[in-house]
């Protein structure tokens, strides 16, 4: 796959404040006359969408099938929107992506790594993020400023959410070369700067 873009993925448990700094990157690279593309897993596209709405409002499954479904949701999103954009040069901005799997399907549900490692590789084909931005807080504190739980991973036990928060500081810690890691609780615009900070040296020159 040439990817000639940048890919750019916000990661981190509920109420950390991913999309308004998904929206500030977005803007900021806008008034530069980037090509932004933002998107969201899962969904993105109506097949995704249609998958989202089982995920989050469902009855629930197996974890198995979980992992499956959110896969499936991301293949049609990297094959139909990201690495069309990425081709074209685009910074697509993403609202989680294969990170939150490994943290949710993985640390929260206990899913064996290798089985988990196996259904993002062929979800994605090998692609990955240039940059993944961590909005770390602790789950009492996101689960808080989330409100009431909207939906199947918000109404999980905090003992869950705790295990998330893990799996994704691990991830952070394992290649600190491809993650910035961000008090969530810092204020919206010095964490739009400070992303902004990282995003900035690594856009593609023409
Ligand atoms: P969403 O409403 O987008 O949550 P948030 O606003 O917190 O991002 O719901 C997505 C939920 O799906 C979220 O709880 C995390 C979960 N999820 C997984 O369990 N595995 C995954 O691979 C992805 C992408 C999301």
């Amino acid at each position: 796959m040439v990817a000639r873009g940048l890919f750019v993925v916000f990661e981190g448990g509920e109420g950390a404040g991913k999309s308004t700094q998904v929206s500030l990157a977005a803007e900021r690279a806008r008034a530069l006359d980037l090509e932004v593309v933002t998107c969201r897993e899962p969904g993105g596209t109506p097949f995704g969408e249609a998958i989202r709405a089982a995920l989050l409002h469902g009855e629930g499954t197996s974890a198995r099938a979980e992992l499956l479904a959110f896969s499936a949701a991301r293949a049609a999103l990297v094959d139909e929107v990201i690495a069309p954009a990425l081709g074209r040069g685009a910074l697509v901005l993403c609202d989680r992506f294969t990170a939150s799997t490994v943290a949710y399907q993985q640390y929260g549900r206990g899913l064996e790594a290798a089985l988990v490692e196996h259904a993002i590789e062929l979800a994605t084909g090998g692609l990955r993020p240039d940059l993944q931005v961590l909005l770390d807080l602790p789950p009492a504190r996101g689960l808080e400023r989330a409100g009431a739980a909207s939906d199947r991973f918000e109404a999980e036990r905090l003992g869950f959410h705790e295990r998330v928060r893990a799996g994704f500081l691990a991830q952070a810690a394992d290649d600190p070369g491809h993650w910035l890691v961000l008090d969530a609780e810092a204020p919206p615009e010095a964490l739009a700067s400070a992303v902004w900070s990282a995003i900035e040296p690594r856009l593609p020159r023409s």
